[in-house]
This record gives structure tokens, C-alpha cells and sequence, in this order.
């Protein structure tokens, strides 16, 4: 059999934004399709960041979904209607999401135990005409069976594809995998499946390909994050590499009205995932940099050790 798969690039809250995905986009490139960090509703409104960063005019050209977090239906029912009338026709529905705050609201991978409330949220969006839907999710919260009672209830919102995240909530970051039960998974699902996980190479993207050839895609996150040119190794420079940095930069500098701390502070969360195998020395250096001054000279010094 034949093995065609599609590459996606995982949402990062706060990182993969619009910025950084036009970035990556136009300087790396080699990604199918692009999620976008999830919407939420606080207070009852969508928020202003969000509203930004799914705006058209920001993602033009680039293939990219948007991405809606919601266990309230009236609130997941705002955001489609409000993606659909800025003319989007297939949404990404948040299942996975397991930071605590989040998912002891029954929001995200917390919505997994409670499979009533998954059907109310489906029945809801089942109901808005014109969208498709695809699903991003994780095996359970606590326990790596919870998915049985949810994966039935897909045939809802018949999902374009089902992203699986091959743990549970409750382990966040740890990497404890479980790919016995996503062959379960894979068993049991009609639908088109995408992996992600803890891909870090072209091998690992082999190795899980061999494993499921009928994989629709793999979505990567934290290693593209790291290395943008994860996909096409001839791109991996260091001008690439540091005209992606200062795109990012440039925009922080110019739309940032908080001063350099602000600017600063975006700055270093961007250097907590990017190019994690660059200088040890210099990546304290940004860490630590206390002015855009002492700032510039480090991302200076690590991009001339590269
Ligand atoms: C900082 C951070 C932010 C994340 N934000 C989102 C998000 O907004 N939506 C989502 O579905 N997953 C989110 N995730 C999960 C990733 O999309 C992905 O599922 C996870 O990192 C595992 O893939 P990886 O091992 O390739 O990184 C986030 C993960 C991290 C580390």
C-alpha cells in the first residue's frame, strides 16, 4: 500500500499566530496545512487577540484552519457562526487541550470523561449550515479509554479528520505515548486520522507511517516550533533562521505599545521553544536579557555560533 499523507502544523498558544505562521510560511514553507492556536469565549465575547489572529486579512494565502476551544454550546455556536461570516468553511473543534485552569471546566481533553456534554456541543454545531468540521483530541483526561464513549458519537459532526494526540490530559507534556490504544483507536474510527506527537525527525514521521499507512496526515508542534526547517533540511540556515526571528521581533516592536519589557517578555516565551539546539551560552544570555540592548547582542551572538 501506498502511504500519501498530509503534514500539519500543530496549534502552539501564543506561538504559531499569524505571525509566525506567515513567517514559517513564506521563509520554510513545506506544511500542508497550518491550525491556529484556539479561540475561546471569556466573559461572553470572543477575545480581541483571537478575533486578530483568525482575521483573513492576516492568514491570506496560507492554508489554515481555525480553531475553536468551547464546552458550552451557545458558546462554540458564536465562534462557528462568527468563522463562518468571515467566510471559513471548516473548523478544528479543541478535544485535547489539557492545562488544568482549562480542562477542570470540562473544556478541552476535560470534556472526554463526560460524553453527554460532547453530544450537546456536537448536536450544536451539527445544527450551523455550511461548515465542516475536523476534531483535535487526546485519548482521555485521566484514563487512556476515555475516548470509546466519544468516538461514536463523530458520526455528528462527521468529521473531515480526527487529529490524536496518543495520551491522556492528566500527563500534559510528559510524552507518556500510548500507541497500543491508538491502534484501537485506528480500529474502531471511520474517519480520516491524523497523528501527532512527539515527532521530531523525518524518521519518527517514517517510523509512524510504516506503523499506520493509512494515516490522513501527521501534525507536528513543539520540533517545528524548534526547528522550522524540520521539513526541508536545505532551508535549515542561518539567514532562514534568523529572518524568521526578526519577523517575529519586527512585529512585537512595531505593534506593542507596552514598552521594551513587553517586547522583551514576548521575545523570550518565543526563545523558550526556538532552536532549542542553538548555543547553550547565548540562549541564558536572551533568557536573562534585562534590556533590548543586552536582547539584540545575545540573539546576536547565538545566531553567529549557529
Ligand atoms: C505551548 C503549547 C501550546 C499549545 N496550544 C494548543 C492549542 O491552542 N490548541 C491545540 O489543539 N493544541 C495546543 N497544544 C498542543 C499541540 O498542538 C500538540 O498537540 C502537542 O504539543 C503535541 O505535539 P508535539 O509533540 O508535536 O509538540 C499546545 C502545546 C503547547 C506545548
Amino acid at each position: 500500500m501506498i502511504s500519501s499523507y498530509k503534514i500539519y502544523s500543530a496549534p502552539l498558544q501564543g506561538f504559531t499566530t499569524h505571525v509566525w505562521r506567515n513567517a514559517h510560511a513564506r521563509i520554510f514553507g513545506g506544511i500542508d496545512c497550518y491550525l491556529s492556536p484556539f479561540m475561546r469565549i471569556e466573559h461572553g465575547s470572543m477575545l480581541k487577540r483571537d478575533l486578530n489572529d483568525v482575521n483573513p486579512d492576516n492568514n491570506s494565502g496560507i492554508p489554515f484552519i481555525p480553531q475553536i476551544l468551547a464546552c458550552k454550546p451557545d458558546d462554540a455556536t458564536m465562534m462557528v457562526c462568527h468563522l463562518r461570516e468571515l467566510g471559513y468553511k471548516h473548523i478544528n473543534v479543541n478535544l485535547g487541550c489539557p492545562f488544568p485552569p482549562i480542562a477542570l471546566r470540562h473544556k478541552g481533553s476535560g470534556m472526554l470523561p463526560y460524553p453527554a456534554e460532547v453530544e450537546s456541543l456536537f448536536n450544536a454545531l451539527a445544527q450551523i449550515s455550511d461548515i465542516t468540521y475536523s476534531v483535535k483530541m487526546r485519548l482521555g483526561w485521566d484514563a487512556d479509554g476515555q475516548w470509546k464513549e466519544v468516538l461514536p458519537l463523530m458520526s455528528i459532526i462527521s468529521p473531515a479528520h480526527i487529529t490524536v494526540h496518543p495520551c491522556i490530559g492528566r500527563d500534559q507534556y510528559k510524552g507518556n505515548l500510548n500507541l497500543d490504544e491508538l491502534d484501537q483507536f485506528m480500529a474502531c474510527c471511520e474517519f480520516p486520522v491524523i497523528y501527532n506527537g512527539e515527532i521530531t525527525s523525518q524518521a519518527d514521521i517514517q517510523s509512524i507511517t510504516q506503523r499506520w499507512p493509512s494515516l490522513h496526515g501527521i501534525m507536528i508542534g513543539r520540533a517545528l516550533a524548534s526547528n522550522p526547517a524540520l521539513l526541508c533540511p536545505e532551508k535549515a540556515t542561518t539567514q532562514n533562521y534568523s529572518a524568521m526571528h526578526d519577523e517575529i521581533y519586527r512585529h512585537f516592536t512595531d505593534t506593542l505599545d507596552g514598552g521594551e519589557h513587553q517586547v522583551l517578555k514576548k521575545m523570550q516565551s518565543f526563545w523558550e521553544l526556538y532552536l532549542l539546539h542553538a548555543d547553550r551560552k547565548s540562549r541564558k544570555a536572551i533568557k536573562k536579557a534585562t534590556s533590548i540592548a543586552k536582547y539584540e547582542a545575545a540573539v546576536d551572538s547565538l545566531f553567529a555560533a549557529l
